[in-house]
């Protein structure tokens, strides 16, 4: 290569370091800055000549994360190659950055640490949207909680008017009727005498709608029996109704967990038996509750046709139901687990510790 040849490399490379789009420098043993490159410098709003030398790089690391950065260069001294770190960095006017740093050490030949090589690149935007993301995955969490108290109170509130109002009403009716057929002459028990019969077998069967509906939302139940007798009526209301088999397999007697640990599990099961009525084209569902190793296990298994979880939504929310049965769990610490594949049913299984 002649002069000019290696002169252009030599100019190339300094170009190339100077400017490049990441920032390069290095410091020596004691932190203090011996090279920096344009970018850098330009980024941090320095002179050369006013970091070059002058100051160690730990001075314009934030005081936050300044003992982060030490213990990285102490580790080059004790024999560490490479480092990964993402600091703050102060500009010259006082304003932060933040940058993400590849630190490797460079060595004599007696492996005694020299001075670092470090690369440097600004990750402003990447932490801004990563901040933003966890804003927002708290705010989505806040309005999950929201949605859980939510549901409960309505819940509690438009069973006990159905109970109470409902209810009433419905016996006041039936109470009515059978008063009005005792007082009806022969001739006109004949008349409309099946009409009152079929008026107060319909009240009869309104009442038991009621009290079904009013159980579901607020299953009474559950506190003065537990949880497997619950799962066990609700079981045959669901099977009643839909004509999809119920399979519930829990030991007797169960034992009392508390309330609010049953009241979870209780949720989930509906949510989950809803959920094989409304997608799962299922023909048998086994829920199983179970102490394995001090936590109660619910597991609501059907041979329905399953979906695949990852596809299922993409960057979407499809529904709240499988959303609420986790946040309800994350309430008690506990965990939620689905297993399906497509054509092979689905199972949710939910964990909560046994002393909850
Ligand atoms: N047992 C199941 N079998 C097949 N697919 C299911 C089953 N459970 C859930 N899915 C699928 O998972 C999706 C999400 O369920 P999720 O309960 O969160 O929402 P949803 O039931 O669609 O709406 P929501 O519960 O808010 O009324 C469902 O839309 C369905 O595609
Ligand atoms: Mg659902």
């Amino acid at each position: 290569m002649n002069d000019a040849a290696s002169e252009q490399v030599a100019l190339d490379l300094h170009d190339l370091y100077e400017n490049a789009p990441c920032g390069y420098h290095s410091v020596g043993r004691d932190g203090t800055i011996l090279r920096m490159n344009q970018t850098e410098l330009t980024w941090l709003g320095f002179s050369n000549g006013e970091l070059v030398g002058a100051r160690k790089f730990a001075e314009i690391v934030s005081t936050g994360r300044r003992d982060e950065y030490e213990r990285g260069l102490a580790s080059f001294r004790a024999g560490q190659d490479v480092a990964e770190l993402e600091l703050e960095l102060v500009r010259r006017n006082g304003s932060v950055f933040d940058a993400f740093l590849r630190i490797a050490a460079v060595r004599d030949s007696q492996e005694a640490f020299l001075y670092t090589r470090a690369t440097v690149l600004d990750i402003t935007v990447r932490k801004r949207a990563e901040t933003e993301a966890r804003i927002h995955a708290e705010q989505l969490q806040a309005i999950s909680q929201r949605v859980v108290e939510i549901q409960e109170t309505e819940r509690r509130n438009l069973s006990a008017e159905l109970h109470d109002r409902l209810g009433q009403d419905l016996a006041a009716i039936n109470l009515n009727l059978h008063i009005v057929k005792d007082q009806l002459s022969a001739r006109a028990q004949t008349k409309v005498g099946p009409r009152l019969d079929d008026s107060i077998a319909l009240v009869e069967r309104t009442v038991e709608v009621v009290r079904d509906v009013a159980g579901a939302l607020r299953p009474l139940v559950l506190d003065d029996y537990g949880l497997a007798v619950t799962l066990r009526s609700y079981g045959e209301q669901f099977a009643a109704r839909t004509g999809i088999r119920i399979l519930v397999e829990a030991k007797h007697p169960f034992p009392r967990l508390q309330q609010e640990a049953e009241m979870t599990l209780f949720r989930i099961s509906q949510e989950a038996l809803t959920n094989v009525l409304k997608h799962a084209n299922a023909a048998e569902v086994r829920v199983t509750l179970a102490v394995e190793s001090g936590s109660v296990v619910l597991t609501i298994a059907d041979n329905g046709c399953g979906f695949d979880r990852g596809s299922r939504s993409g960057h979407r929310i499809s529904g709240l139901g499988l959303l609420i049965m986790q946040e309800r769990l994350r309430a008690l610490n506990g965990s939620l687990r689905i297993e399906s594949r497509p054509g092979a049913g689905a199972s949710v299984v939910a964990t909560v510790r046994s002393e909850q």
